[in-house]
């Protein structure tokens, strides 16, 4: 059986190095001896030098963000080949707060999961729709995969996973309520499904999928055995190390 995956998505959190590197490494204490999932850790950009030396053996790097061009004049951008010159093998793409707050489309999202394969990292696509109405879940699925994933190359296909956002359900969206491991299996039997339209069954069944939206230690587990997916995507229980220690365990 495949490891579950979990990632330990930090947003712009915390605010010093020191607090990261307590952070990454009182989780990393307390999962080391059992872990059997694989966890990755994405924290800002600004960490990722300093924290890199410090992932424990089993344990793993990730970005939150890259642009599309290796290098050249994009101010502020952060490119695939650098995330890759400092050890990071997983890179977020497409969270449901950068289309909220910085516009990105589906079209430039496409474009960043084509550079993040193209430059051996793997990309953690999200994907989800913004309101709480079981009709509008399937459209937006589907529309976005099929932009996000125009033309990317089929043999880095096992490079991907796909994670399954409910915006609605996401801890800091207002009035978020929470996704049931129910109809969350039905999206994800749905994404799945998509898959094997797009890449025919032998590819696209080997694409994890993972859910994001206010997991926590208590809920954890019942995504992983009842709703079937194949990881987590943890925000704010990622922040507290002994909440994340015992999310982490509770999947094992
Ligand atoms: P949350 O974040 O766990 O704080 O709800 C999840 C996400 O960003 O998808």
């Amino acid at each position: 059986m495949n490891k579950k995956i979990i990632v330990a998505n930090w947003k712009m959190n915390p605010q010093t190095l020191t607090e990261a590197k307590t952070l990454l490494c009182s989780s990393q204490s307390g999962l080391a001896k059992s872990v059997q999932a694989k966890v990755i850790f994405c924290p800002p950009f600004v960490f990722l030098n300093s924290l890199r030396s410090l992932i424990a053996e089993g344990f793993y790097l990730g970005a939150q963000n890259l642009f599309y061009e290796n290098r050249g004049a994009f101010t502020g951008e952060i490119s695939p080949l650098m995330l890759k010159n400092l050890s990071c093998e997983y890179v977020i793409i497409g969270h449901s707060e950068r289309k909220k707050y910085l516009t990105e489309t589906d079209e430039l999202i496409n474009k960043k999961v084509i550079a993040g394969l193209k430059a051996g990292l793997k990309p953690i696509l999200c994907i989800g729709e913004a309101q709480k109405q079981a009709e509008g879940m399937t459209d937006t699925l589907k529309k976005q995969l099929q932009i996000n994933l125009v033309n990317i190359p089929e043999r880095k296909l096992k490079n991907l996973i796909i994670t399954y956002e409910p915006v609605w359900a996401i801890s800091t969206t207002e009035n978020s309520q929470p996704c049931q491991p129910d109809d969350a299996l039905v999206a994800k039997l749905f994404i799945r499904k998509l898959l094997f339209n797009f890449f025919g069954r032998r590819r696209a069944e080997r694409v994890p999928i993972l859910y994001g939206g206010s997991v926590d230690s208590i809920i954890a587990a019942d995504y992983i055995n009842q709703a079937q997916f194949d990881g987590l995507l943890v925000g704010g229980a990622s922040l507290k190390a002994g909440e994340f220690i015992k999310l982490v365990k509770s999947i094992d």
